[in-house]
């Protein structure tokens, strides 16, 4: 049977659309093939059903979330691949959300119109201006969970990704290797810890692109400055100095159980943080085994569906998961000629089950 010659008997194809039709459908058949190796043709079931999935496809609405006024360029990116392929798309502030609870109904709302979403992407989980910001965003991804979207990434993986204090649980379930980490709200044990380390890392436990991620190496700075934190009420996030190998770190980026871009990022001369926001320059890397084995056994671990995970290489060769990102910069990505936004959008429709 040639599958696309017969397109025109989907009753809602009309010519301009076709090419956004012929683009789903690729993608299913390729789909359907490679989870049937062993008979690669569609008999009148299966087709049947991938004409069911071309169809929820094609009516797909999409909500791009971000708390800030205008969307920023990852948003639009996605709000580009997305249309591109034929959805109807959003950009949604989290603040613009207003949702009623009546008789065990719950609806959701923007500017009065009832939000029905298939799939939200969510965006800037790591720049809320504050803990409540976070919250409520949060709370408005389990809201659009509770009725039914997909959403990317889910209310409970941004979570756990949102707090560094917690990953080093998850990691050590799973026996992945992180730096010597230690939490405390006490500043004699805070010094101690400094002390036995020699060379420390205090960072927020919460923050994003290398704000407040400061290396501790002489007594008395340390002491002023974990005091001032404590007097801040942070508690704090103390962590042996991992020496890396030339300088740079690894990010990788998992979008659906695969790593899709992995690149070095190279600090600047004479600096310790790595993060693009900080001067960092980003390097093609080599994948390999074990990196690859790291950066998806620590986003499935975390439910993420996509994630930028943040790998220190020892200068003796131990690699050391410093965190793990549930909104990552993809820039770097994009440096090496990758289009992550494309890639997650396919990866978003492929998964999306009404
Ligand atoms: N324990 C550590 N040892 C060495 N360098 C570190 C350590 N922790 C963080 N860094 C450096 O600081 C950067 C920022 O730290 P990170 O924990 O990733 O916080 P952020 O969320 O702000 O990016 C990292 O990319 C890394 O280059
Ligand atoms: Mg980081």
């Amino acid at each position: 049977m040639n599958f696309l010659a017969d397109l025109h008997f989907l009753d809602f194809v009309t010519s301009d659309k076709e090419k956004c039709f012929r683009l789903y459908f690729s993608i299913l058949l390729n789909e359907h093939i490679t989870e049937n190796r062993q008979k690669a043709t569609l008999n009148k079931h299966s087709f049947k059903s991938l004409q069911k999935r071309l169809k929820q496809w094609y009516t797909m609405k999409i909500a791009v979330m971000h708390p800030s006024a205008t969307p920023p360029p990852s948003c639009r990116e996605i709000i580009y691949e997305a249309k591109k392929l034929g959805s109807k798309v959003i950009y949604l502030r989290p603040q613009d959300v207003t949702v009623s609870y009546r008789e065990n109904e719950i609806e959701i709302y923007r500017r009065g119109k009832k939000l029905d979403l298939d799939i939200v992407f969510v965006r800037g989980t790591s720049s809320p201006s504050s803990i409540e910001q976070f919250t409520w965003m949060t709370n408005v991804v389990k809201l659009f969970e509770t009725v039914g979207s997909f959403t990317i990434n889910s209310y409970s993986s941004i979570v756990l990704a949102r707090d560094k204090s917690i990953l080093p649980a998850i990691l050590s379930k799973r026996s992945i290797k992180f730096p010597k980490t230690y939490i405390t709200n006490d500043l004699q044990r805070a010094l101690g810890i400094v002390n036995e380390l020699g060379k420390a890392v205090v960072k927020p436990i919460i923050g994003s692109l290398g704000r407040g991620v400061m290396m501790l190496e002489n007594e008395d700075v340390a002491y002023s400055i974990l005091k001032q934190l404590l007097a801040w009420g942070q508690p704090l996030l103390l962590q042996e100095y991992i020496e890396k190998k030339e300088g740079r770190d690894i990010r990788l980026l998992v979008i659906n159980g695969a790593v899709f871009a992995a690149y070095y990022r190279k600090a600047r001369p004479g600096f310790f943080k790595t993060n693009l926001a900080q001067g960092g320059i980003p390097e093609k890397a080599e994948l390999d085994n074990e990196l690859e084995k790291i950066a998806i056994s620590t986003t499935e671990a975390l439910g993420l569906f996509y994630g930028g995970i943040d790998v220190a290489e020892s200068t003796d060769g131990g690699r050391f998961v410093l965190e793990a990102n549930a909104s990552p910069n993809w820039k770097g990505a994009q440096f090496l000629g990758l289009n992550p936004a494309k890639k997650l959008v396919e990866e978003a429709w492929k998964n999306f089950k009404k």
